[in-house]
């Protein structure tokens, strides 16, 4: 691709001399295009070659090395003999041009074989766009775009699994104040959890009692046209919430989460506590066909029991933390993941 034309010289020491110097000249400018990091997809040779059984892992995250989920993924992939590195979206660009998608930034040598992305809460349009990305240049993805975009969103994901015969809390998704009313008289009214599709860490999870309370999201986010997931309010006293962890197919580890005194969402974040659990067969049989009803390679399956001892999904996250339930099962489960990735490799 960088071949030089033919020119004939008579003087065959000149052309000669003429040669090495292109030579020099061609080999220099690809490794100064290579170290400015213009990347192109199949057209610049591979440098920094890894060894033949070692995988480039790209964790795709905004966070350093020092959170738990990196910090352990980078050390499992490390033990595993895999080489592992953090890569901030930020700190690429991507590039499409012809027939060929490419990219550039600084601080890459060479494209994954393997992606994991870990943009969880953080994940943004860019972000999504990168993800998409990879999976065309053909790196090997744990997960992939398009299950990724259906777990960014609450309703998306709970309609991909109702669909799929699994059962979910009863919700309603409700666009404007006046679907919203209807909606809520037809859920039996107050009170009400009512959840913003693209949240995480139940940062946007509320419980309300009256409208005058519920009036300011209402009002941000109907107003917006985002829509709002709505469910009736299960007790913590009546319930029991479990995460399970599937990944490649298999149950990497379950366990049970109490809310702290005071609070009505058991996220690990909002100071829950956790409790391993023995994963029931129903147990792991919703979090398998969940994590497959959504395309997802890995998953944290948000489950809940109510006073009838129902189970139902909750939710499914494709970017799970695993730093409680590493905690209370006391599991490898970073280990478990990157040999997951590396069974998906082959
Ligand atoms: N309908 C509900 N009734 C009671 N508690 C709920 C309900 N929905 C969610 N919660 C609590 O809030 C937590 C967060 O909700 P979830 O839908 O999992 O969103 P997030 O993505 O923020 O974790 C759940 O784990 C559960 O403890
Ligand atoms: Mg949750």
């Amino acid at each position: 691709m960088f071949q030089t034309k033919k020119i004939c010289h008579k003087d065959t020491k000149a052309q000669r001399k003429y040669n090495t110097l292109l030579g020099v000249f061609v080999s220099q400018w690809r490794d100064l295009v290579a170290a400015v990091g213009l990347h192109w997809h199949k057209v610049v040779r591979p440098i920094n070659p890894v060894t033949p059984q070692e995988m480039n892992i790209w964790i795709l995250t905004v966070r350093s090395h020092r959170y738990h989920p990196n910090r352990r993924l980078l050390e499992a992939a490390g033990g595993l003999r895999q080489k592992a590195s953090l890569i901030h979206p930020g700190k690429i660009h991507l590039i499409v041009n012809g027939h060929r998608l490419g990219m550039g930034g600084r601080f890459f040598k060479r494209s994954p074989d393997l992606l994991i992305p870990r943009l969880g809460a953080t994940i943004k349009e860019y972000g999504l766009t990168a993800i998409r990305h990879f999976q065309l240049m053909g790196a090997a993805m744990m997960n992939r775009f398009e299950p990724i975009l259906l777990a960014s969103n609450k309703f998306l994901s709970l309609q991909t699994l109702a669909a799929a015969g699994i059962p979910v809390p009863e919700t309603s998704y409700a666009s404007n104040p006046s679907n919203f009313e209807t909606a809520l008289s037809g859920m039996g009214g107050f009170p009400i959890v009512i959840k913003i599709a693209s949240s995480r860490q139940g940062s946007g999870v509320f419980l309300f009692d009256t409208l005058e309370k519920a009036g300011p999201i209402l009002e941000d986010q109907l107003n917006k046209g985002h829509g709002l997931l709505m469910q009736r309010y299960i007790p913590p006293e009546g319930r029991a919430d479990f995460r399970v962890l599937v990944g490649g197919g298999e149950i990497l580890g379950a366990m049970s989460l109490k809310p702290k005194k005071g609070e009505f969402r058991s996220n690990i974040h909002l100071g829950a506590s956790a409790q391993a659990v023995a994963c029931s067969e129903e147990m792991a049989s919703l979090a398998l066909r969940s994590a497959g009803a959504l395309g997802l390679d890995i998953a944290g399956v948000d489950l809940v029991q109510d006073k009838h001892k129902v189970l139902r999904v909750m939710e499914v996250n494709s970017t799970p933390g695993f730093k409680g339930l590493e905690k209370c099962t006391g599991k490898d489960i970073a280990g478990a993941i990157i040999r997951c990735a590396m069974k998906m490799k082959g």
